[in-house]
């Protein structure tokens, strides 16, 4: 049965995203990538939609509800006043099977409207929770039905896409777990990795405001001039501004790591000091699913005096390799499995460039002290498996096909002007790219700045070109080309975005549409 709130959106017709795509049916744009003629593209509401849902062939029904609130949450010896989903961080997971129908819902008790995006899914487009494209804003004391199928198994994360809300503490894990599951193992573990500033040196919104001055604007200021701060919080003097940070290289990234200065770092939403344990026997064959729901952090991961058998990206397999470590950008995930030694380890996340670590600790005996507070272990520095080394698993390689349409997508801007944009437009939902059902359509990601993007598509998992794996956000390094491929198989109006959260609401996001036959 259709949510009421979804009909009422239906029936209006012509909202907001059929209007978005009507207007960009009139607006001839020649400088998008290789569509001279504008045409008419499906909406969310689109027969189209439905008929791919319906052939999704929808199963049993499972009932989720998600409160966003405000209100205090404990870190760990610390509490915040933020935003969070039932008053959790972070918010607690939703598992389904593949084939499953989620129905979520979300009761808006924040101050402000809201959505939730379904991070990584292949789900019907209606569903997608783009406000302005695939929905209206779920205004401040109301409610909305999230309803659809989950497609494929794997590790998935939600969020709002409203705004910076993503970097307060509105994200929790979503797992698909799969009926038919190949992979051997005792227990899971899902770990969810954050940089937090939401409360304690200000609000996501107020970094916004402060990197949207861009550099300039700050050169000269006198800080002084900055009232009303705690000392405490007053800006750094090798820092020029409370929120920007400068000079977080790493040679990983390609550069320039971050824009924004975090005070903590955080593993499911618990300070390093007073961490979450997963307590267990040694010898347990542990699958641990990582999500980074961070705001402008990537983060290498690592197990002391352990080695992790990477088995999925972005919740899709790829063929088993051992590393030390992996580096996940904003938005990615990775699943790994680990056979447990006997003791206590710390599980870090580096904040990649930015030099301070997140922890948890796994225990498998009872009796030995924790490792102290800021242990980094050797494996951090060891072997880190990228994409060039990764490969697909054989049931989800995408067959090997000449795209029929290529979209070139050059990643434009810069940290002074704090202009981050996608082939020098910053984000207008007139501005639609166009595909057509059927197409294999290669995304060619040209990075002109001086930052790595991780890069994500909505409603598809691509693969890295030729041959590589497949994923739904992938780094792009500074002055590098990437390239990725997918079916077009999932009618609608899709995002494309950078995840690094300020550079998306600062104007690094498009839209692919998927035109209508004529
Ligand atoms: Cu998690 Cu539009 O993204
Ligand atoms: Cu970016």
């Amino acid at each position: 049965m259709q949510s009421i709130d979804r009909r009422t959106f239906l029936r209006g017709g012509l909202g907001i995203a059929a209007g978005a795509a009507l207007a960009g049916c009139s607006t001839r744009r020649p400088t998008a990538a290789g569509t001279p003629a504008a045409p008419a593209f499906l909406s969310p509401t689109d027969g189209a939609v439905a008929a791919k849902e319906a052939a999704r062939r929808p199963g049993m029904i499972r009932d989720f509800r998600l409160i966003a609130t405000e209100q205090v949450v404990d870190l760990g010896g610390k509490s915040v006043t933020t935003w969070s989903y039932n008053g959790r961080i972070p918010g607690k997971e939703i598992r389904v099977r593949a084939g499953e129908v989620l129905r979520a819902r979300l009761v808006n008790r924040l101050p402000k409207d809201t959505t939730i995006h379904w991070h990584g899914l292949a789900l019907r487009n209606d569903a997608d929770g783009v406000p302005g494209v695939t929905q209206e804003p779920v205004q401040a004391g109301t409610e909305f039905v999230y309803e659809f199928t989950a497609p494929d198994p794997g590790t998935y994360w939600f969020h709002p896409h409203s705004g910076t809300q993503l970097d307060r503490g509105l994200y929790a894990p979503l797992i698909v777990e799969d009926p038919r599951e190949p992979l051997g193992y005792d227990e899971e573990w899902v770990v969810v990795l954050d940089d937090w500033l939401d409360g304690v040196t200000g609000t996501p919104d107020e970094v916004l405001a402060e990197l949207s001055g861009g550099m300039s604007m700050d050169m000269g200021m006198d800080h002084g001039d900055m009232s009303g701060m705690p000392s405490s919080s007053a800006p750094s003097s090798s820092g020029m501004s409370k929120h920007m940070l400068m000079g977080a290289m790493s040679p990983l990234l390609g550069g320039d790591a971050g824009d924004v200065r975090y005070p903590h770092f955080l593993i499911n939403g618990r300070l390093p000091g007073a961490p979450e344990t997963f307590r267990t026997k040694p010898g347990t064959r542990l699958r641990i699913r990582f999500v980074n729901a961070g705001g402008d952090t990537a983060f290498r991961v690592a197990l002391g005096d352990h080695r992790m058998t990477v088995t999925h990206s972005d919740g899709f397999p790829v063929e088993h390799v051992e590393t030390d470590a992996l580096l996940i950008g904003m938005g990615e995930r990775y699943d790994v499995l680990v056979t447990l030694k006997d003791g206590v380890f710390p599980l870090v996340a580096l904040a990649e460039g930015k030099k301070e670590l997140a922890r948890a600790l796994i225990r498998t005996s009872g009796t030995g002290p924790a490792p102290r507070v800021g242990a980094r272990p050797a494996e951090l520095d060891g072997l880190i498996v990228g994409y060039g080394r990764l490969r697909p698993a054989q049931a989800v390689r995408l067959a090997p096909k000449n795209p029929d349409r290529t979209i070139k997508l050059e990643l434009t801007g810069s940290m002074m002007r704090y202009d981050w944009a996608i082939n020098g437009r910053k984000y207008d939902p007139k501005t639609i790219y166009g595909i057509r059902s059927g197409e294999r359509v290669r995304l060619s990601f040209v990075n002109r700045t001086m930052m790595w993007h991780p890069m994500h598509l909505h409603g598809h998992t691509f693969a890295l070109a030729r041959g590589g794996i497949r994923k739904d956000t992938a780094i792009v390094l500074p002055n590098t080309t990437l390239d990725v491929d997918f079916d077009a198989d999932n009618p609608g109006l899709w995002m494309i975005h950078c995840h690094n959260i300020y550079h998306a609401e600062s104007g690094m996001m498009t839209l692919l549409g998927y035109q209508k036959d004529r």
